[in-house]
């Protein structure tokens, strides 16, 4: 095993992570990345073919995300491979005690996931490429267990946002005898007491991350990893376009709205618009530095999208409701992405009918039949991604 890998495994086996509590009872809400039927609408714009799909959580840690793989994605078989044994007992521990009963956890080091015996439709890798020694290869290796028509969901550290935390990092590093992680956490909370108020650092640490590093393994994970590689829009693309696989999109897409920096500014909006996609990224980045990860969907083609624009289409496919909606049934309730909507009551009565689907199997004229909503509005609710649509 490698020196850096051996280390990795040693912080981890230290301070397993994430350190959620564990719950006799399914996670509370979604999210909706980890939800087939939201993650496959998001990327195409229409359901899935299918829902009984296999799911690698690469990395998964603890198991957080993995217990949500399991519970919001019932009919998937869901598969969690980590380097901690530390991390996995308690992943193992958080499943069986919330019923999550399709899962398999396996000591694994990602880049030896063929060793697994089928590929994935859906691998999700969060907070781990960035870790290894070479996340290129990191990324290739699951790439090529990744199905035809499948969905990789990648979240790693950008480096503007982590400035702050990368030069505290090298000081402890600098001030540390040796490789002892609990030594580690106290030198740093040391140090964090005893910089002036005003300090740089300080001020990033008490208004971005003080909150979730009062526990010992958050401040352990962020402050004294043996191996952090942190991309820029540069380097980040340099890593996707290894992969062989499609960029889709990043999964947080407001962040990545021009209107939300340059919104007052029509004509700079225009030209920013104008720019190729990859610039237009980079010249969000630049105007807004402050961001410390990039979360985005890769898919291995063929990864047919969805186009609801003929009228003929959209009559004639067949609606449910989107399975990530909070609140639900009310005229009041939160979306996909915990965004507050407001539902009009013909719109609430659409969706009523979207939720008697599909085993009635009504199709968008049909439901339009009884209620009254123009096709526009219908678009409204597509674009909002309160409904899922299957083609006819
Ligand atoms: C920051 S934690 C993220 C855990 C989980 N994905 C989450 O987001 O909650 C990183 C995890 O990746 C694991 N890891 C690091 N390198 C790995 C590798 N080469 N193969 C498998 N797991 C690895 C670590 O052991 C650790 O549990």
């Amino acid at each position: 095993m490698s020196e850096i890998r051996a280390a990795v495994q040693r912080l981890y086996d230290t301070y397993p992570f994430p350190p959620e509590p564990l719950l006799d009872a399914p996670p509370p809400g979604y999210n909706w990345r980890w939800n087939w039927l939201a993650a496959y609408n998001f990327c195409t714009g229409q359901k899935p073919p299918k829902q009984d799909i296999r799911i690698l959580d690469a990395g998964c840690g603890t198991g957080i995300g993995t217990e949500y793989l399991a519970h919001l994605n019932p009919e998937a078989d869901v598969v969690g491979i980590d380097l901690s044994e530390k991390a996995l007992g308690v992943a193992r521990e958080r499943c069986r005690r919330s019923g999550a009963n399709r899962v398999a956890f396996h000591q694994l080091n990602l880049e030896e996931v063929e060793q697994l015996p089928a590929q994935f439709d859906l691998i999700n890798c969060v907070g781990v490429l960035h870790h290894l020694p070479n996340p290129m290869q990191g990324i290739q290796s699951l790439a090529a267990q990744l199905a035809p028509g499948g969905l990789m969901h990648v979240f790693v550290y950008a480096e503007l946002g982590r400035w702050e935390i990368r030069l505290m990092q090298e000081a402890i590093a600098l001030l540390q005898d040796q490789e002892d992680y609990r030594e580690g956490v106290k030198l740093g909370r040391e140090l964090f007491e005893t910089l002036p108020e005003n300090n740089r650092l300080v001020k990033r640490e008490r208004e971005r991350w003080s909150l979730d590093n009062q526990r010992d393994e958050c401040f352990a994970d962020m402050y004294l990893h043996p191996q952090e590689i942190d991309f820029n829009l540069e380097t980040l693309f340099e890593l996707i376009d290894a992969s062989g696989l499609e960029f889709v999109g990043f999964s947080n897409p407001q962040f990545w709205q021009l209107e939300r920096l340059l919104g007052k500014a029509p004509q700079l909006l225009e030209r920013a618009k104008d720019l190729p996609e990859r610039d237009r990224y980079r010249l969000i980045e630049r105007l807004d530095p402050d961001m410390a990860h990039y979360e985005f969907f890769l898919a291995r083609p063929p990864l047919t999208q969805a186009d609801w624009s003929s009228d003929k289409a959209l009559l004639a496919a067949i609606p449910e409701r989107h399975p990530c909606i909070e609140g639900w049934p009310s005229r009041s309730l939160f979306n996909y992405d915990y965004q507050i909507v407001n539902l009009s009551e013909s719109e609430f009565e659409f969706l009523q009918a979207c939720d008697a689907n599909p085993a009635r199997g009504a199709n968008v004229q049909d439901i339009l039949a009884e209620v009254s909503l123009n096709l526009e509005r219908v678009r409204a609710l597509l674009d909002q991604q309160l409904i899922i649509l299957t083609p006819a």
